[in-house]
């Protein structure tokens, strides 16, 4: 299976796709995951992305299509967290897969309002060491600042600061949201409400991953 999870920031789609991805056996590709592991290593993707990110805009197309074709799994499903996220994107992502005699099976879409993507961000902490995601209030970690899994430090991200995400918010409005007819068109979206608690969007999105709807 081939999944898109598409919403705003602070959707839940990471950490989501985390629990699915163990749960059904697909693997999660997640571009934010990957550019900022890049920006950690300094890579020339991590240098030409950085400034994109911290301000909270999106990375040129031609760079992102380029690391997906790198990173696409040959064999097997997977859940594309963050990719696509314009139009151009979607028709390269078309086009990847075709060459490859696949098809995309589902987009979910994730929908949140603005004023809880802010509450959500601004209490997030993501793990150092294996990119663990936690919430101060929601789903906090077993020991303060320490992450359950692997025992590393949890950190905020540089774009959670309240002006950055405002500005993610409003890319996402201007640049993402087309995709939601672009894939309506497709007859392959399905949308959940995101605001509901994290066991119930996990209920709801097995039941529309696995029974279609
Ligand atoms: P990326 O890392 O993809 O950021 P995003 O899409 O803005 O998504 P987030 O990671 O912020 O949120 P999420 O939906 O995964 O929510 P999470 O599960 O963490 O991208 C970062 C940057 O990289 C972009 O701004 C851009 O510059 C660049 N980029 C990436 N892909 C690109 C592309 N394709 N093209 C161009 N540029 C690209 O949850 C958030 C918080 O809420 C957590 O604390 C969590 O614990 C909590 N939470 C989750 N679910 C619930 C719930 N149901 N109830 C209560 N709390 C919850």
């Amino acid at each position: 299976m081939i999944v898109v999870f598409l919403g705003p920031p602070g959707s839940g789609k990471g950490t989501q796709a985390k629990g699915l991805s163990r749960q059904l056996g697909l693997v999660h590709i997640s571009t934010g995951d990957l550019l900022r592991e890049a920006v950690r290593k300094g890579t020339e993707l991590g240098k030409r992305a950085r400034e994109y990110m911290e301000r909270g805009e999106l990375v040129p197309d031609s760079l992102m299509i380029a690391l997906i074709e790198e990173v696409m799994p040959q064999e097997g499903g997977f859940i594309l967290d963050g990719f696509p996220r314009t139009v151009m994107q979607a028709l390269a992502l078309e086009e990847m897969l075709k060459k490859h005699g696949k098809e995309l099976d589902k987009v979910v879409l994730f929908e949140l309002p603005e004023g809880v993507v802010v509450d959500r961000l601004s209490g997030r902490l993501t793990c150092q060491g294996c990119g663990a995601v936690y919430h101060v209030k929601y789903n906090p970690p077993k020991e303060e600042g320490i992450c359950d899994l692997c025992g590393s430090k949890l950190v905020q991200r540089e774009d959670d600061k309240e002006e950055v995400v405002r500005r993610r918010y409003k890319v996402y409005k201007e640049q993402t949201q087309p995709l939601v007819e672009f894939y309506r068109g497709r007859n392959i979206l399905t949308s959940l409400d995101a605001g509901q608690s994290l066991e119930e969007v996990s209920r709801r999105l097995l039941e529309v991953l696995k029974n279609g709807g």
